[in-house]
């Protein structure tokens, strides 16, 4: 298949390329398309087929499940069998934006979309693109990341095109998205609601909203056999290609351990990359240094993060070493995909 490729103002997408993306969609077509936090690669939700093509081009698990997206509160009551009160307050506080509520489904909803689950979990994203694609579309676009299964999501058109050329219908190239971080998935089926994936909008800022929240116990337990609720959460996700180890600890021995870790590599003929901070890019030698951003800013951090790790699988190093972050506020989602990044592999100094 011949994958289309069309730039579309981000502000204010053109109607002609909108309406050619829907016609797609409308036919039970794959077009990826940019959202506030990462790149989707949409399909009807509604069209029993739809999904399996999505499942085929991402290479992903038919068991995990895809996140619908709509454009208006009232999409809700067809995809959704009971609306928790919390849910009206939560989209009143952050829709569009980077949340995802889970729900009972209704039977309109095919068990392909929702991966066997009875529950379905929906989103309305904050960008203007993504909204008039669903708007055109339908109302129920079906959207994972955009990226191959197993590699970091999505931050630019460039990402889906080399994951997915020749494998979707048409990319809406936007530009570079806002977050950089899939959106926080909220489990309203469960009392108090449950936090199954950290992201932008965090615990303290749904708290005054719904009054308690809790986080999957798999977030914060040190045991691997802990399993998350949200199916996608328990792959070795965004794994790049060579290993990455998270070194944790005092920033001034955690950048002496690096340097150690690189002197021992270079020893035995490797190369060594490095993952780290604006502060300390001039601290490491005989390594390829590449910063994330900086500490001062954390969302300049989850901004670059997918780009860098990306960057470094077009790069012959043997092992990738990266500094540990914040995990204050919108920092526990950057260390939560880093530590799953790194498959766990953390050395603490
Ligand atoms: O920011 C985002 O959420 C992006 C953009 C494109 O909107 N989408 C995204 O989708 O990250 P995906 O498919 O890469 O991640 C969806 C996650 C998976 O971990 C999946 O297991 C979980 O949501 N999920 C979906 N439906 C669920 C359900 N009914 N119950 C529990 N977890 C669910
Ligand atoms: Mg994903």
């Amino acid at each position: 298949m011949k994958t289309l490729v069309k730039q579309v103002n981000q502000t204010e997408p053109e109607t002609a390329a909108i309406e050619q993306a829907a016609g797609i969609i409308r036919t039970g077509g794959l077009v990826a398309f940019p959202t506030e936090t990462v790149y989707g690669l949409g399909a009807d939700a509604l069209m029993p087929g739809a999904a399996q093509k999505i499942y085929e081009a991402k290479g992903r698990p038919s068991d995990n499940p895809l996140i619908v997206h709509i454009s208006d509160f009232e999409a809700l009551t067809r995809i959704a069998a009971h609306i928790p009160p919390a849910a009206r307050k939560l989209a009143d506080a952050f829709w569009p934006g980077p949340l995802t509520m889970i729900f009972r489904k209704t039977p309109e909803v095919p068990y392909e979309t929702t991966g066997g689950l009875e529950t379905v979990a929906v989103r309305m994203p904050d960008h203007p693109v993504a909204l008039a694609l669903i708007r055109e579309s339908g109302g129920y676009i079906a959207a994972p990341s955009a990226n191959t299964s197993g590699k970091p999501s999505p931050t630019c058109a460039g990402h889906v095109i080399s994951d997915l050329d020749g494998k979707v219908d048409m990319v809406l190239d936007g530009g570079q998205v806002g977050i950089g971080i899939e959106s926080t998935i909220v489990d309203l089926s469960v009392e108090p609601p449950m936090i199954l994936r950290p992201g932008f909008i965090t615990s303290g800022m749904l708290m005054p909203v719904i009054g308690s929240v809790q986080d999957d116990p798999s977030l914060t337990s040190e045991d691997a056999s802990v399993r998350p609720k949200a199916p996608g959460m328990k792959y070795r996700h965004y794994a790049p290609k060579a290993d990455l180890i998270l070194v944790e600890g005092n920033l001034v021995a955690v950048s002496q351990k690096i340097n150690e870790f690189i002197a021992e590599l270079g020893k035995a003929g490797k190369k060594a990359g490095v993952i780290c901070t604006d502060e300390s890019v001039g601290q490491y030698h005989g390594a390829v240094v590449k910063s994330i951003g900086s500490r001062k800013d954390p969302s300049s951090i989850a901004h670059n993060l997918y780009a860098v790790l990306r960057e470094f699988d077009d790069i012959d190093v043997d092992c990738i070493f990266s500094e540990s972050f914040s995990a204050d506020g919108f920092g526990q989602a950057v260390m939560n995909r880093l530590y799953k990044a790194a498959g766990r592999h953390v050395v603490s100094v």
